[in-house]
């Protein structure tokens, strides 16, 4: 009570430029105060001349805004203006640009839900702002698992009655009425935002009837028999269906989630073994015709592989040569699992065999201690290290795990906990923003959908990562990565303009300017 009294005196004297998240590294939303507010560029703050800075360090910065001065460009680098700093030249290439970006987001799993709904009314709401509001981050993507996932409080498939291939049975589970309930109110904050939410829909597993292991868990594969495939298209075409008459139009489908986990006999959590041959015809002979006849999958974006890096380009090369495959496949999904040792390569290599499909990062979470790490400035440099790697490798947004876990990491009805950007304490009627979250928010709110990836150049310096992209409006937006224990200066320059930038040790920074050039 006392202290929050205090914070409650604190929060009245801070300027809105100055954090109060704690000094353990999250930033804390109570019924009484809810920490850190983002600051978004005004008009004025990008006039010609002017630039932002934007930086979340391990000193404790969340996303705190500095002014900075653009000058019209000078032959000269600058000088560096102390011996102790170490001063950076980035070039920016204006003109060459790469692919363009789809946007960033989180699932909305049943324990995301589980955990937004088990938080007092205000809370529930601050929680969606935070993420999709217009003075949130700016998410523009959900994810919604089809039927359970490990993320669920149980195993469930919406058509239990064996042998019910016309699917009369068909019936929602109570946690979608959940999940569709926070889905709307995302959508409803995107549009505000002025953005359209893409929601795409991903299946862990067939009903277990319809499976050769009779089970969703563990391995194994959809039965034999096109009754089965025919039935198992319908339902996933059902899902669409119901979400879209709940106000939930459905933008994508991946064909399964991790479909090369379905191989493991004792796989703990559902699953389902599709072989990139598999998901080629269950498209052409099945899924597509049946999106094609049906009221509203016609125009679904549907993705291959929704799998790990290090199976590619081989698994999508299978998929997309088996014949008539290739044009109705729109993208393909990858997940982060195990990226600190897979070649970035492989991804741009992937985009070049398939210029046509986008690339889109589907899945991520800590999970290399069990749960959560609360405050761990380490995991934020992870995220913000893998979607700068992401995005400078051809791969067009990121799509985080679930967007809300309990202070375990879950629920999860295979205990597989895992951390995540934002943390529900039921309890304490408290929600904590971890540094994870604004690492997502430097990408999200300032690199928007549309936004062209462009080239840049740094001098080689380990430790310092970098993209640049040219938003809609023409706005320039840097997200520069100070992985070192030291501050250096950055000097920025494209055609036209010169923009120095102070940038703390450890930190996560995003540029924003106007580019003076004539676009
Ligand atoms: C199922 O079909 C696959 C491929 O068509 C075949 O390799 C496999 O032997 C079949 N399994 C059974 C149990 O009929
Ligand atoms: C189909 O989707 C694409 C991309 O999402 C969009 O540009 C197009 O307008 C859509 N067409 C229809 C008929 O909805
Ligand atoms: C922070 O997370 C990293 C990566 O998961 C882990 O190695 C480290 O032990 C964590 N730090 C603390 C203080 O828990």
């Amino acid at each position: 009570m006392i202290l929050s009294l205090i914070s409650i005196l604190l929060l009245s004297t801070l300027s809105q430029s100055e954090e109060d998240c704690s000094s353990d590294g999250i930033c804390i939303c109570s019924l009484s105060h809810c920490s850190s507010p983002l600051l978004l560029p005004t008009e004025r703050d990008l006039n010609p001349g002017h630039a932002l800075l934007y930086s979340t360090s391990i000193d404790g910065d969340r996303l705190a805004k500095t002014s900075l001065t653009v000058q019209s460009r000078s032959s000269k680098w600058t000088k560096s203006p102390s011996e102790s700093l170490v001063v950076l030249r980035l070039s920016l290439d204006t003109t060459e640009y790469h692919q363009s970006i789809i946007g960033f987001g989180g699932a909305i799993t049943d324990a995301a839900a589980i955990n937004i709904e088990s938080l007092p009314y205000e809370l529930r709401e601050e929680l969606m702002q935070s993420y999709f509001g217009p003075n949130g981050i700016g998410y523009n993507i959900v994810r919604i698992p089809i039927a359970s996932c490990d993320f669920s409080t149980r195993e469930y498939s919406y058509v239990e009655k064996e042998g019910d291939f016309q699917l009369e049975s068909f019936t929602l589970a109570p946690e979608d009425k959940q999940k569709i309930r926070w889905t709307k109110r995302a959508k409803d904050l995107v549009e505000r935002d002025g953005h359209t939410l893409k929601v795409f829909g991903s299946p862990w597993s067939a009903p277990a009837w319809m499976k050769t292991n009779g089970h969703m868990k563990g391995g194994g594969n959809l039965k034999n028999g096109s009754q089965y495939t025919k039935s198992y298209a319908q339902y996933l075409i059902r899902f669409i269906e119901e979400y879209t008459s709940e106000g939930i139009p459905i933008w994508g489908l991946t064909i399964q989630n991790e479909p090369s986990t379905g191989t493991d006999a004792d796989y703990r959590f559902q699953t389902m073994y599709m072989s990139p041959q598999m998901e080629a015809s269950f498209v052409r002979d099945y899924l597509k015709p049946a999106l094609l006849s049906s009221l509203n999958g016609k125009n679904i974006s549907l993705m291959i592989h929704d799998d790990f890096r290090a199976n590619l380009p081989e698994w999508p090369d299978i998929t997309l040569s088996q014949p008539e495959v290739e044009s109705l496949i729109d993208g393909i999904g990858v997940h982060w699992y195990g990226d600190r040792f897979v070649d970035p390569n492989k991804l741009s290599l992937t985009k070049e065999r398939h210029p046509r499909q986008f690339i889109l990062a589907t899945e991520a979470c800590v999970t290399d201690t069990a749960g959560v790490s609360l405050g761990n400035f380490t995991r934020a440099m992870w995220y913000a290290q893998d979607i700068v790697e992401d995005l400078t490798h051809s791969v067009s947004g990121w799509v985080d795990w679930n967007i809300a876990l309990d202070p375990q990491g879950g629920p999860n009805w295979v205990n597989n906990f895992v951390d995540s950007p934002i943390i529900v304490n039921k309890e304490k009627k408290e929600f904590y923003k971890q540094p994870m979250f604004y690492a997502l928010g430097h990408f999200s709110r300032f690199i928007r959908p549309g936004a062209l990836v462009i080239s840049h150049s740094i001098q080689s310096t380990p430790g310092i990562s970098v993209v640049a992209v040219k938003n809609v409006d023409k706005t320039i937006a840097i997200v520069l990565i100070n992985g070192m224990d030291t501050q250096v200066t950055v000097d920025i320059r494209d055609k036209s303009s010169s923009i120095s930038a102070p940038i703390k040790a450890q930190s996560i920074n995003t540029i924003i300017y106007r580019s003076a050039m004539k676009q």
